[in-house]
């Protein structure tokens, strides 16, 4: 009951973001802002992947390389970098000299403190492994989803095999990269038979952090869930406990730690998105600042801006009730008590009502509350509002075809 309620507060709350096509306004970012770089390349396409995406092309790949260095060298950034991270799409399609190129305009413009990047783990040696050390990367995010082929194959996911993800990570901790995987629950073919065979296997591996991820239906996925949301939670709930014994602590509803790893200061995608200020570059990538939250197009409309010194995105000005519920959705995910924050009379009824109903034990989520943590978080995410693949949360989503039209028109 209260679950259904939070739920349908928040999702409420979140809905009502509605985006314009237009200029981005001035923005202004704390001095030590994080950056999330979007590569949107992939040699094949996922089925349950819902992240923006085009599939590789040597050509397409280059105009994107020299119109990344392009937008960061116009970037109003200066000071120190939170952290930095390059997601996808796979960032593994960018050579090692594409990334000297994106890294050195980075550094005339910021201090480089923390870099991650995610890997498709089929496309990882140790040369490039080695290559991004020298290159200044911390930390790397290796999405192995499941060892299962059949499910691999379903979602047309290229494998990677145990042999090779165990060479790639024992080689990569050896070289002092901090190694963090993501699996996945639910996805096609992954029964709770097999996703218990990915926990045995990846405990094998012992990689610093891992993250499951529920298979949540985001706009632009294909693929169907191989199990409920609660199923998908049981399956969580008993890695766990395999994980506790392995040593792995639990840093959030669906992140694991060995002891010594730092995690604070790394990009998380389900917690940034939630309350950090970041500055995005590339197509479909997202930033937001004090007061506005803002979307980069899809790469073809992208490309334009940069060759035009313009700067057409999805704009949509910052909410505080959205922005309390975000919050409060991020402190559950944390899974303890921070009373940091002052939430507005109406969040804090809620969480009277939560603890009353046994959610936490001293400063602590419970069992039921864990549930409830996952089903809200699963939630929050699903209902993010993407414009790039949503038309629905544009209000001026004609006047972006339009635009869009004449270039495929030129
Ligand atoms: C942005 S994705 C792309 C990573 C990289 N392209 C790769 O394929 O390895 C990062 C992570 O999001 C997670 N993810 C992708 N689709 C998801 C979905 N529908 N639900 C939950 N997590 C998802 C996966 O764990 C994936 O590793």
């Amino acid at each position: 009951m209260l679950t259904n309620i939070s739920k349908y507060m928040m999702t409420k709350s979140f809905k009502k973001t509605k985006y314009q096509f237009t200029t981005i306004p001035s923005l202004s970012f704390s001095k030590d802002v994080g950056i999330y770089i979007h590569v949107p390349f992939c040699y094949s396409k996922c089925s349950f992947c819902p992240f923006y995406k085009e599939l590789y092309s040597a050509e397409l790949k280059d105009q994107y390389i020299n119109a990344l260095v392009k937008e960061i060298s116009s970037a109003p950034l200066e000071g120190n970098s939170k952290w930095i991270y390059f997601g996808g799409g796979t960032p593994n399609t960018l050579t090692l000299e594409d990334f000297t190129r994106i890294i050195n305009a980075l550094k005339s413009k910021i201090e480089i403190t923390n870099m991650g990047i995610e890997l498709l783990p089929s496309l990882v040696t140790q040369e490039y492994l080695k290559g991004l050390v020298s290159l200044g990367f911390t930390k790397i995010s290796i999405g192995i989803e499941t060892f299962s082929k059949k499910t691999h194959q379903k979602t047309g996911r290229k494998s990677a095999g145990y042999n090779h993800i165990l060479e790639i990570i024992t080689y990569a901790k050896s070289i002092g990269l901090s190694v963090a995987v993501d699996l996945m629950v639910g996805l096609p073919e992954q029964t709770a038979y097999v996703f218990a065979t990915d926990i045995t296997k990846i405990i094998q591996i012992k990689p610093d952090q891992i993250t499951i991820y529920p298979f949540m239906i985001i706009r632009g996925v294909k693929a169907t869930p191989s199990c409920s949301t609660k199923e998908q939670f049981i399956s969580i709930e008993t890695a766990a406990l395999k994980l506790h014994e392995a040593g792995y602590s639990r840093k959030s509803v669906w992140i694991f730690v060995l002891p010594n790893t730092t995690t604070n200061d790394v990009y998380d995608s389900s917690k940034d998105e939630l309350v950090n200020d970041y500055y995005g570059f590339g197509p479909a990538s997202f930033s937001t600042s004090h007061q506005w939250k803002v979307v980069k197009p899809e790469l073809s409309v992208w490309l334009k801006n940069i060759h035009n010194n313009e700067s057409f995105s999805f704009i949509a000005p910052k909410k505080k009730s959205t922005d309390d519920w975000r919050k409060f959705a991020n402190r559950i995910y944390d899974l303890k008590l921070d009373n940091s924050y002052h939430f507005p009379f109406y969040i804090r009824l809620f969480d009277f009502l939560i603890k009353t109903a046994g959610y936490y034990r001293n400063g602590y989520l419970s069992k039921k509350g864990r549930y409830f943590s996952h089903e809200i978080t699963k939630a929050v995410v699903e209902s993010l509002p993407f414009p790039v693949q949503n038309p629905d949360c544009v209000e001026n989503h004609e006047d972006y075809l339009v635009y869009k039209r004449s270039i495929h028109d030129l």
